[in-house]
């Protein structure tokens, strides 16, 4: 049974932090930001503004570009880097404030790869035949969890959502293959260490800011672009194609420098390559949807495209699913 995409929509919050407002913030530079990993600015969610407030408006948008009301949605899989609370699951919240009354669902979580695994996870359940309709969302509020006094990370990351809806597209399209893998040897490479149970919230937490993201750019830098080549290598595989099959590469926007090491690898040119990173920073799991939507409105992506998806980041995890695209009709 062939499962794909049926509806698309994201939503960024309205204000912009742009690289000359960092400036005034850390010792850095609109240059160092822009050579190093592509980003010009980022949005950033108000105060009162919450990852599910996020997701909820992404997904009434995917539901409208799809034709499906709220309580056709059978399950919601949500996917975050930036948590709302431990419980309940951000679908259940979301559940509620889009009026999926039939809905059940659950978080799956899988740092920047989340979306990816919830994709993949979601076209499961309707292949099973046990569910019609299913909404994907990664939402993120990623600024609650930034060092703003550290340079390292606090100009890299953004928020935003992105929703799908899944649903039967006919033979031949949707998602053909996947690849997903794990290597947890490299946790502590990044990594929110405190506020849960391992570190619980503590004065100790707060003054070593262990609720803070940690990473070790370099080494992620150096694994993202490995793994970038390499799971849609396998996907492609997998599915009898290779990379010159490939009409769009979808990655993770982490860093423009690695998804162009990661384009090369494979050979796919660089105009074939789904990039807004100057626009939105890395958004963990929102980035994939936000790039695709942007195709997909665009125009670019015509009937029987072949679309490599491709996570990567925290845990480490890694992974990549290759549909072939339906047109949504209009
Ligand atoms: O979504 C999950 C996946 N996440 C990623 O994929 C992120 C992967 N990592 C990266 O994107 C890059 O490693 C960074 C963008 C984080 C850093 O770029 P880099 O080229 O690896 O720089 P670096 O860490 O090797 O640092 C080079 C220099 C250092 O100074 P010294 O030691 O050479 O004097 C840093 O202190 O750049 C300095 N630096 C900065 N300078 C100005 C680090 N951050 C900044 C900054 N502005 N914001």
């Amino acid at each position: 049974m062939g499962v794909g995409i049926i509806g698309i929509g994201t939503v960024v919050p309205p204000r912009v932090l742009t690289n000359y407002d960092l400036e005034k913030m850390v010792d850095t530079s609109d240059e160092w930001i822009t050579i190093r990993t592509g980003i010009k600015e980022r949005h950033i969610a108000d105060s009162n503004v919450n990852p599910s407030d996020l997701g909820a408006e992404a997904a009434l948008r995917a539901l409208k570009m799809a034709k499906v009301e709220p309580e056709e949605v059978d399950l919601i899989i949500v996917t975050s880097a930036s948590l709302e609370m431990i419980f309940p699951s951000m679908a259940a919240v979301i559940q509620n404030k889009i009026g999926a009354k039939n809905a059940g669902g659950f978080d799956l979580l899988s740092a920047c790869t989340g979306f990816v695994s919830s994709l993949i996870t979601g076209a499961q359940f309707i292949r099973s035949g046990d569910v019609r309709t299913v909404l994907v969302i990664g939402t993120e509020v990623l600024s609650r969890f930034v060092d703003w006094e550290d340079r390292n990370t606090c100009v890299l990351f953004g928020d935003g959502a992105g929703a799908v809806v899944l649903r039967e597209v006919g033979d031949g399209y949707g998602l053909i293959s996947w690849d997903l893998k794990l290597d947890g040897s490299g946790a502590d490479l990044l990594a929110i260490p405190g506020g849960c149970a391992k570190n619980p919230c503590s004065e100790e937490v707060l003054k070593n800011k262990l609720h803070y993201i940690k990473m070790n750019g370099r080494e992620v830098f150096k694994f993202s672009v490995r793994v970038l080549g390499e799971t849609t290598e396998e996907s492609l595989k997998k599915a009898g194609l290779t990379p010159a099959d490939l009409d769009w590469l979808i990655p993770h926007q982490a860093n423009i420098r690695i998804i162009e090491a990661g384009a090369e690898r494979l050979g796919i040119p660089i105009d074939k390559v789904a990039i807004n990173i100057h626009k939105y920073g890395n958004t963990s799991t929102a980035s994939i949807p936000l790039a695709l939507e942007e195709l997909v409105l665009e125009g670019k992506i015509k009937d029987g495209d072949v679309l490599a998806l491709v996570g990567f980041g925290a845990g480490l995890s890694w992974g990549s699913a290759v549909l072939r695209w339906k047109n949504i009709e209009s």
